[in-house]
């Protein structure tokens, strides 16, 4: 396009052209503003008596005029259009919703109020592809997945179930009872609820359903059967209507009183000030969490207004707490009005449609639904309870505020988060582990104004008694164990014994009541007994019964509360009389060695110090051997004879005498109790002896023992049944048998009688110990077994025992402690150290005492000669007596020679001057002279190699 650019038509021309585009568009933009926005109809459907249903009511248009106030400029405008379902009934919300389907043709319903309706116009809805968005059909039983255009602006029942359970594992309970309405909302929740206990290692004994339509008479009745049962613990999950019934009826019947716990469920928790306020005094209720802030505050106030304006009678206090409904009832509103902008077109909304047409069949299907729907699910905005965000069509909140009701109030004592448990703050510390802990919640009161917890069960007054099934008859002999009677009149039989006392003993630490009863059971076989408790006979058996592989593929064992183990009894043999070599079992072979080398080395060391001035140590070798060897050896009696004349070895000897006399008084100690003590000894070793033998063995009838004696190896004719202790010494005595194979406790009772003359061999053979039988999976084992341990760790079980078997369980000890192991070397090597230190300094300070006197001597000799030579020299001089020896000096007149003057002054002793020394000799004179004529040759031949000697 050319426009004409000249400068005096332009501007003229410009601006008119200007004028009218201005002026077109302002009449277009009147126009739009002055044409309606498009009106969007959704439904809402309440029960006009039903608390969600009346908040519903009230809460709708607030949010509806909040949503236009915050967004004026909105395309379209969402009106409500109100229909009712007095009673909740399924079939009026259903003819409700197609009315507002076919022939309102809205674009999306809000409500029904409960559950079973919505699962019925969820179906509808689906089908016509109108949105349905729930506020309080939390039942699990209607989902989003199932029915795509049901929308939960809530969060389903099913997380409460693991808060319910920390609360229950917190308080310590172990059995909870659940009283829920009878249809699809109360029923839906129970599942989840067994599984989270079932995590929290509590139990649902039975649960209590109440119709919807139940009258007093009935309810009464059935609170009556709820409290004779032991359980105190109740979870309330049903709607206000019905709850407020039951509770106030509880009330009256005493049942909110202490002792008693309930527990109410988010549905009835978040509506508590619909409930009568006395009757839910003390109880706990957990409800979903949402933030405090300023503009839910702000919010309540004027919904109080609104609702007092809407119900001019209702409760004030109804009308001031804010209800978790009315939050989520203005954040879903708000959702669809978000979601109503997404609608474009509204002529020919119902494709298919027969206009008007009531017909459920001929429904029509919405053109815009899938939008509207996707829009709805899509919508996420910071609502009056936080985040608004759809997760697979609902709300995902799964944290709760655990509160304790005190004066009709909900009084917040902690949180629930999954990932974290309980905790008293929230949020919580991102460091927290999950706890289930009685700690991190605050104070409880509980009902009947009571600060003492609850222990959640109390002895039934009537009920079901375990029925547990004692064995017997028992033997003679083994009545400590177990023992019976029954009562002929009564049919009620009474158990003793240590087996029962352990029973009972676990049976108190159970954290809740355990009636039962014994039943005597005459006359079965142990094997057979716990099938019998496998296949639902007897609820238990009691008994002294071995935990095996067999038996435990029939049924459930407890922890054995006795353990246990296979042994074998056997006569002892004395086995004193028969060693000929006990006398050396006193002292280990290293020390009679030991001992030998010490006599040996101490007789040389004295040779060493007497030899040079010593007759007695002098003489032909043999006789100088002799001397020596008797010498030390005779310190053993300490009858030495010989004459000692070095004070060195006097020195030597005294030390060496103590050492020798210690020794002799511990070998006379520990022969003295080797010979005493009886040395018993077990006649089989081992179970392989016995096998070798042939002989016959014992064991106790229809125990197990037998077959595992079959499978050692035993032929069936070799072992024989036996019933009592009596009858094993019978058979032992007059040897029928060789031995018994039975369980140590058995055979303890057994030598408690008959200690003398038998012993237990224990065998490797480990078993399991004794156990009670429980049918399998009850979850009785696992809190017996808790018990078993808490006896068996303390000493109670200790006094048990001695209760029934007496101080002691062992024969007084057969392995007396004098009969300790023989002596080593190693209790006296200190002896040895003194004695050895003792000889061996004396040695040196002889040869020292040698050297110096000869210095001249052996210097010249030294110097002459090479080593070797000077060495035998030496040794030849030191083998000379030792003249300047007070000894010689003074037996110097009685010799007839001059010792100190004639050339035969190396000679030595005439026999005559060594038996004059030797005073009391053994040796006479007349068997010394043989010696001293080699002496006397060995003397003359010193006397040519060391000539200068005399100078000495
Ligand atoms: C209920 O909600 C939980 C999350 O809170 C979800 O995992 C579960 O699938 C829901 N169950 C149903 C049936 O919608
Ligand atoms: C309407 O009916 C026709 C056949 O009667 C069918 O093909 C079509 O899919 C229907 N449309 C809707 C939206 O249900
Ligand atoms: C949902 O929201 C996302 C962004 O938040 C958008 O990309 C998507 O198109 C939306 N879907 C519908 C169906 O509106
Ligand atoms: C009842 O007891 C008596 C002995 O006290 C006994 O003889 C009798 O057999 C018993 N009766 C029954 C049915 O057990
Ligand atoms: C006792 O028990 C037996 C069977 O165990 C039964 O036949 C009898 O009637 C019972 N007696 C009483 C008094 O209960």
């Amino acid at each position: 396009m050319r426009l004409p650019t000249g400068p005096n038509s332009l501007p003229r021309h410009t601006i008119f052209h200007y004028l009218l585009i201005v002026s077109l568009l302002l009449i277009k933009l009147s126009n739009l503003t002055s044409s309606q926005p498009m009106n969007v109809k959704v439904g809402l459907i309440f029960d006009p008596a039903s608390p969600s249903g009346m908040i519903a009511k009230t809460t709708a248009p607030m949010a509806l005029d909040d949503f236009y106030t915050a967004n004026p400029n909105s395309a379209n405008r969402m009106s409500l259009l109100t229909r009712t379902s007095p009673g909740s009934d399924i079939v009026t919300s259903a003819s409700a919703a197609l009315e507002l389907i076919s022939q309102e043709e809205v674009h999306a319903i809000l409500g029904p109020g409960t559950s079973p309706e919505s699962a019925f116009v969820a179906e509808m809805g689906t089908k016509a592809k109108v949105p349905i968005i729930s506020i309080s059909s939390t039942s699990p039983s209607v989902s989003h997945s199932h029915s795509p255009f049901f929308v939960r602006a809530a969060a389903n029942d099913t997380a409460q179930a693991s808060a319910i359970a920390a609360l229950v594992k917190a308080f310590g309970w172990r059995r909870v009872v659940p009283i829920y309405q009878d249809d699809d909302y109360g029923s839906s929740l129970i599942p989840y609820l067994v599984d989270a206990l079932d995590n929290a290692d509590a139990q649902m004994p039975y649960r209590q359903s109440i119709p919807l339509l139940a009258n007093e008479d009935e309810i009464e009745t059935i609170l009556a059967t709820l409290q004779n049962e032991q359980t105190r613990v109740f979870i309330v999950h049903m709607r206000v209507a019905l709850a407020t019934k039951i509770l106030a009826l509880a009330r009256n019947m005493g049942m909110m009183s202490s002792g008693y716990v309930w527990i109410l469920t988010d549905g009835l928790t978040s509506l508590l000030s619909w409930l009568p306020e006395e009757s839910v005094e003390g109880v706990l209720g957990l409800t979903q969490y949402y933030p405090m802030t300023e503009k839910l505050r702000k919010f309540k106030t004027r919904w109080t207004r609104h609702f007092l304006k809407d119900y001019p009678k209702a409760d004030p206090e109804v009308a001031q707490t804010l209800s978790r409904y009315a939050i989520w009832a203005y954040d879903a509103v708000w959702a669809v009005a978000n979601a109503s902008e997404h609608v474009k077109q509204i002529d020919n909304k119902f494709a298919n449609s027969t206009n008007g047409s009531t017909d459920l069949s001929s429904m029509g299907a919405s053109t815009t639904g899938d939008d509207i729907l996707q829009a709805i699910l899509n919508t996420t905005f910071n609502g009056l309870g936080g985040e608004f965000k759809f997760v697979n069509g609902e709300l995902d909140l799964s944290v709760f505020y655990i509160v304790n009701v005190n004066g009709g109030k909900g009084r917040t004592i902690g949180y629930y988060t999954p990932k974290y448990g309980l905790s008293k703050k929230f949020p919580v510390e991102s460091n927290a582990s999950y706890s289930t802990s009685r700690d991190d919640l605050g104070p409880v009161i509980w009902p009947g104004e009571s600060t003492v917890q609850p222990k959640g069960w109390v002895l039934p007054t009537i009920g079901r008694k375990l029925r547990i099934a004692v064995p017997g008859p028992v033997q003679e002999g083994f009545k400590m164990f177990l023992d019976m009677e029954t009562d002929n009149t009564t049919n009620q039989t009474t158990a003793t014994g240590f087996v029962i006392d352990m029973f009972e003993a676990a049976v108190e630490k159970l954290p809740y009541a355990l009636p039962f009863e014994y039943i005597q059971v005459l006359h079965v076989k142990y094997d057979d007994l716990v099938k019998m408790i496998g296949n639902g006979t007897y609820d238990a058996a009691v008994s002294d019964m071995t935990i095996t592989n067999n038996r435990s593929k029939d049924a459930d064992f407890t922890l054995p509360y006795m353990a246990s183990s296979l042994s074998m009894l056997v006569p002892v043999r004395n086995e004193r009389s028969k060693n000929a070599w006990i006398f050396l079992k006193p002292l280990k072979a290293d020390l009679w060695l030991g001992s030998f080398a010490f006599f040996v080395f101490t007789g040389a060391v004295i040779w060493c110090l007497e030899h040079r001035i010593n007759d007695e140590f002098r003489g032909p070798p043999s006789n100088q051997l002799g001397t020596t060897f008797y010498f030390a050896f005779s310190t053993l009696v300490f009858s030495h004879r010989e004459t000692i004349v070095s004070n060195l070895s006097r020195f030597v000897i005294i030390i060496w005498v103590f050492v020798v006399l210690i020794l002799q008084a511990s070998y006379t100690a520990s022969l003295t109790s080797t010979l005493t003590v009886q040395r018993l000894s077990p006649t089989f070793a081992d179970i392989h002896e016995l096998l070798i033998s042939g002989k016959n063995i014992g064991y106790l009838e229809d125990s197990f023992t037998k077959d595992f004696l079959k499978r050692t190896g035993f032929v069936e004719n070799r072992l024989l049944p036996f019933k009592s202790p009596d009858s094993y010494e019978e058979a032992l005595s007059n040897h029928t048998i060789a031995a018994v194979v039975d369980e140590a406790p058995y055979l303890q009772v057994f030598l408690n009688k008959y200690c003398d003359n038998y012993t237990m061999v224990n065998l490797p053979n480990k078993t399991g110990g004794f156990g009670f039988v429980f049918p399998r999976g009850s979850l009785l084992v696992t809190d017996l077994s808790r018990g078993i341990l808490n006896i068996t760790e303390g000493d109670e079980s200790t006094r048990i025992m001695q209760k029934w078997f007496g101080e002691s369980l062992t024969c007084p000890p057969q392995d007396n402690p004098f009969s300790s192991q023989s002596l080593d070397i190693v209790s006296f090597w200190g002896l040895f150290l003194i004695t050895g230190a003792t000889s061996l300094l004396c040695c040196l300070i002889q040869l020292a005492l040698f050297l110096k006197e000869n210095r001249h001597h052996i210097r010249n000799i030294t110097s002459i000669s090479s080593f070797r030579t000077s060495l035998r020299s030496m040794a030849r001089l030191y083998d000379e007596k030792d003249l300047s020896s007070h000894t010689f000096r003074k037996s110097q007149p009685s010799s007839p020679y001059n010792f100190g003057s004639s050339p035969y002054n190396f000679q030595p002793d005439t026999p005559m001057s060594i038996s004059n020394h030797s005073g009391g000799g053994l040796f006479s004179s007349e068997q010394m002279s043989p010696i001293t004529d080699e002496a006397e040759m060995h003397g003359n031949y010193s006397t040519n190699e060391t000539p200068n000697h005399g100078s000495a």
